[in-house]
């Protein structure tokens, strides 16, 4: 693979994250979600993952007690099936060990097949699901991965 690089997001970054949100997400957070995230939130951790120097994906968590709950991962489309969902959440794991948390939880449409196939590869584990948590009526499962 060409050379990978995942570092905390910075407001430099928001624009081309954005972009990736939308490409991504049928409901996606707007550049001022993510700039509050950044500004205000210091629950929050965002990371992103370049590809020989270009944003090619980022991932947040927010800590919750002892808990990390993961808020959002996308990946340009063109950069997808490289590893950088991989990146992004291996590094993300180790945040969340450097923070002393005990588990990391997540909500994932039962039809992404590649979020689920990420998050398991991870060691999540389905634990239950919340009918119809989606707008359009889908169900979430329910991931849980001890630390
Ligand atoms: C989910 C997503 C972040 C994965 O990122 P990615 O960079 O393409 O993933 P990687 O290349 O690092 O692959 C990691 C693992 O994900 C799974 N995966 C990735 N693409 C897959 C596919 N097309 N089919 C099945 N599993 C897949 C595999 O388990 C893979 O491990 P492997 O390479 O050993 O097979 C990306 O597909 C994406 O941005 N999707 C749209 C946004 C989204 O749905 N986010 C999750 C919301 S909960």
């Amino acid at each position: 693979m060409d050379r990978t690089a995942v570092r905390d997001m910075e407001e430099r970054d928001l624009e081309r994250v954005a972009e990736i949100e939308a490409l991504s997400f049928s409901s996606p957070w707007s550049i001022e979600a993510f700039r509050k995230e950044l500004r205000e939130n210091s629950l929050a951790v965002y990371l992103v993952c370049e590809i020989d120097g270009e944003l090619a994906g980022y991932m947040g968590m927010w800590k919750v007690v002892d808990e990390g709950h993961v808020t959002n991962v996308a990946v340009d489309p063109k950069f997808r099936g490289m590893g950088v969902g991989n990146e992004l959440l291996s590094e993300m794991v180790i945040r969340a060990r450097e923070s002393n948390l005990v588990s990391m939880t997540l909500e994932v449409r039962v039809s992404n097949v590649q979020a689920i196939g990420l998050y398991k590869k991870h060691g999540f584990k389905d634990v239950g699901t919340r009918p119809k948590y989606y707008d359009n009526g889908e169900d979430a499962i329910i991931m849980w991965k001890t630390l």
